[in-house]
């Protein structure tokens, strides 16, 4: 079981962070089919960027289950601490602090994974972070800066030392973004370093792939990002593997249909009709990737901008699959 300050959670696969895809919709989404924690898009740390309505829908956490987390990302001690102060006054129950984003800059400083190459800023950062508030501040890095330079172990020692309760690890450098492999041993290395809890990230896109990493690397859970693009159920599916149990089945076309009309919907309640109709469309992308007829089928139902011809395209696309599952094969 993994614990997060007070909080005992129920499983150990969480959601990855991930601005434009883990909006409020989503993370009720995925929280429903078995995710562990999600964390938020991430959010400026410069407060003056909060008032734009972008801003406004990713601090919204209504009816989100908790533990609330909600990520911050900057090059500055003190704003960073102001920032988690104000979303903690504004309900964050966790707050993350991204050091994994290979973008350079926040706020015309460094910030995300570029800061991985000043350990004494990163301290600085962590600790007025950590000291601002009183609810568990986590923390999510890459393992180094650069291939050549690794580390990791001592960012993950300064963040034990500086009271961050959680550590996920995208096994990649900044100077990889997202080329190449990830790779674990580097994150097996930090899980042997600290006594706090360690999540693994990158790549892992199956629940056989989620065994294989908690088995090699000794991490207390996993944290998926793009595997669960259209695959919000892969979280049952690695809790299921983690705790030893048979691996539920694929949900049939029309239980995937069920599921994402009622994610579409609620993309439509979230952003009002005309902006949820277009944020729609690429999760439809991605839920029909893997089926068949998806190219013919995306292409046309990108041209409908109404949500009830939205909900008709994708149920007689689902319908049809049910009623032919040959097809699938
Ligand atoms: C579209 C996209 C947006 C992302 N945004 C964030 C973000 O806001 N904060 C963050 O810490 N990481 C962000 N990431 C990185 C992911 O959290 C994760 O570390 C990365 O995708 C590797 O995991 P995966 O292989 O399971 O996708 C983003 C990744 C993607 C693909």
């Amino acid at each position: 079981m993994i614990t997060i300050g007070p909080y005992r959670l129920t499983g150990r696969a969480f959601l990855a962070p991930m601005a434009g895809v883990t909006d409020l919709p989503f993370r009720r989404l995925c929280r429903k089919l078995g995710a562990a924690l999600a964390a938020g898009e991430m959010l400026s740390a410069d407060a003056r960027l909060w008032e734009t309505r972008k801003s406004r829908l990713r601090r919204d956490h209504t009816g989100e289950p908790g533990p609330r987390v909600v990520q911050i990302a900057g090059g500055d001690p003190q704003m960073m601490a102001d920032a988690a102060r104000r979303n903690v006054d504004a309900g964050a129950e966790i707050i993350d602090i991204n050091m994994g984003c290979p973008a350079k800059k926040v706020c015309n400083k460094d910030a995300g994974s570029a800061l991985l190459r000043d350990e004494a800023l990163v301290a600085a950062i962590l600790e007025a972070t950590v000291s601002a508030v009183d609810v568990p501040v986590t923390l999510k890095i890459r393992t180094g800066w650069h291939p050549e330079s690794r580390n990791g172990v001592n960012v993950a020692r300064i963040a034990e030392g500086a009271g961050i309760r959680a550590l996920a690890v995208h096994g990649r450098t900044r100077a990889c973004r997202f080329e190449g492999e990830a790779e674990y041993e580097t994150i097996a290395a930090i899980k042997q370093a600290v006594g706090i809890p360690v999540l693994a990230n990158g790549d892992i896109d199956s629940p056989a792939k989620a065994l294989r990493v908690v088995q090699a690397t000794g991490v207390d859970g996993v944290m998926i990002g793009r595997a669960a693009q259209g695959r919000p159920w892969i979280f049952r599916e690695i809790e299921a593997v983690l705790a030893g149990r048979t691996v539920p089945d694929e949900p049939s076309p029309s239980d995937a249909h069920d599921i994402i009309c009622s994610h579409l919907r609620d993309l439509y309640g979230f952003y009002g009709v005309e902006a949820g109709v277009r944020i729609a469309r690429k999760h439809i992308g991605w839920y029909c990737r893997e089926r068949p007829h998806a190219q013919a089928f995306r292409q046309s139902v990108m041209q409908v901008d109404s949500a009830e011809g939205q909900l008709a395209a994708v149920r007689e696309y689902f319908a049809a699959l049910e009623q032919s599952p040959a097809e699938a094969a």
